[in-house]
């Protein structure tokens, strides 16, 4: 690398050059993972995420344009977050994200660039993706039938998610996670939850349940994680990974895995994401999302969020926006209550999961 692109690297790096304080919590949580909404728009409309009635997309001039984005981003690497993911509504509608993803992976802080996608437009963009730097990919899959995939997304096309899937991986995309919700609107049974697993092998991913949040103030059905570890477990043999055999450190979430250590699978990982049955589910949550709107939220699960939009359109950036990330993290909860019937209003989409 030669000098100048150094210093024009450097100049990136650091709104100034003096060290950031890291962004903390009132109970002493850092935050280290940005999950950035790039559009509240999609292509699906998943019940659980999006429902039908009641929501409208924001009009354009109320989104985060590239630039604000970026300086957002950049803000925050400058504060300790060392991965982003992008997210939506659908981030692959978002007509800049690859400009966007090549430009934070010019942020020498940054470790890891994810996505989250509902996959309909990623054979096409998939190599476009991976060239500008995103390297892992999660991909929303309820189930592996094409009838319930259509009906569970208003409209969604599972081959065309599949052929999508196949691209990413064959473009380099490593370790590609589908996330299961646990919607009452499929018929959750130990049958479906091995289907998942085993046409989720055969294709090379890794399968991933998440309990369903009340989002948008939707009720969200018992059903837990641990039914399906149960389910399982009746006929694989399943060992829970430590945190240090997780396959990059990087990957700590809240995301427990676990791999099938005999029989035909063995080798083969899951996954399992309990925010509804976990009273420690918040202990180490290292997260912080910006809306697609602008808004700096602490928690999914509180709509509590700060405005970064109005500094930033006002001429604000650099450390100058610090305050306001302060702000958005003094209030943070130990955690959610989601489980105890005070769930957030806003919907998913525009959030970003
Ligand atoms: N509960 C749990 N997970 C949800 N997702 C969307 N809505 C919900 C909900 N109500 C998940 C989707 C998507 C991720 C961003 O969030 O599976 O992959």
């Amino acid at each position: 690398m030669n000098s100048f692109t150094r210093s024009a690297l450097d100049a990136e790096r650091s709104p100034t050059r003096s060290p950031a304080q890291p962004i903390r919590d009132p109970s002493d949580r850092r935050v280290s993972y940005l999950r950035v909404s790039v559009t509240d728009r999609c292509n699906y409309l998943c019940s659980y995420c999006a429902p039908a009635e009641g929501w409208t997309a924001s009009p354009r001039a109320e989104l985060l344009l590239f630039e604000e984005i970026f300086e957002v981003i950049k803000v925050m690497t400058w504060r300790g977050v060392n991965r982003v993911r992008f997210t939506g509504g659908e981030p692959l509608l978002r007509r800049d994200l690859c400009e966007l993803i090549t430009r934070v992976n010019t942020l020498p802080e940054i470790k890891e660039i994810a996505l989250t996608t509902n996959g309909h437009l990623l054979e096409r963009m998939a190599h476009s993706l991976f060239e500008a730097g995103a390297r892992r990919l999660n991909v929303s899959l309820d189930t592996f039938d094409p009838d319930d995939f259509r009906r569970v997304t208003k409209g969604g096309d599972l081959a065309r998610v599949l052929c999508g899937i196949a691209e990413a991986q064959e473009v380099g995309f490593q370790d590609v996670v589908l996330n299961a919700v646990l919607t009452p609107e499929l018929e959750q049974t130990p049958a479906r939850w091995r289907q998942l697993c085993e046409e989720s092998w055969q294709r090379g991913v890794t399968p991933r349940w998440i309990e369903m949040m009340p989002i948008g103030g939707q009720p969200a059905p018992p059903i837990t994680v641990q039914q399906v570890l149960g389910a399982l477990s009746e006929e694989l043999e399943l060992r829970a990974e430590g945190v240090s055999c997780q396959r990059s450190a990087l990957q700590r979430g809240p995301a427990r895995y676990y791999e099938v250590i005999s029989g035909s699978f063995r080798g083969q990982r899951l996954g399992l994401i309990s925010p509804m049955s976990d009273p420690h589910f918040c202990a180490s949550c290292n997260r912080a999302r910006l809306t697609a709107r602008g808004g700096l939220r602490a928690c999914l699960a509180d709509d509590a969020e700060v405005d970064l939009k109005s500094p930033l359109r006002a001429g604000l950036n650099g450390p100058a926006l610090s305050p306001f990330i302060d702000e958005a993290f003094s209030t943070k909860k130990p955690q959610h209550l989601m489980a105890q019937g005070a769930p957030p209003l806003s919907v998913m989409t525009g959030l970003g999961g």
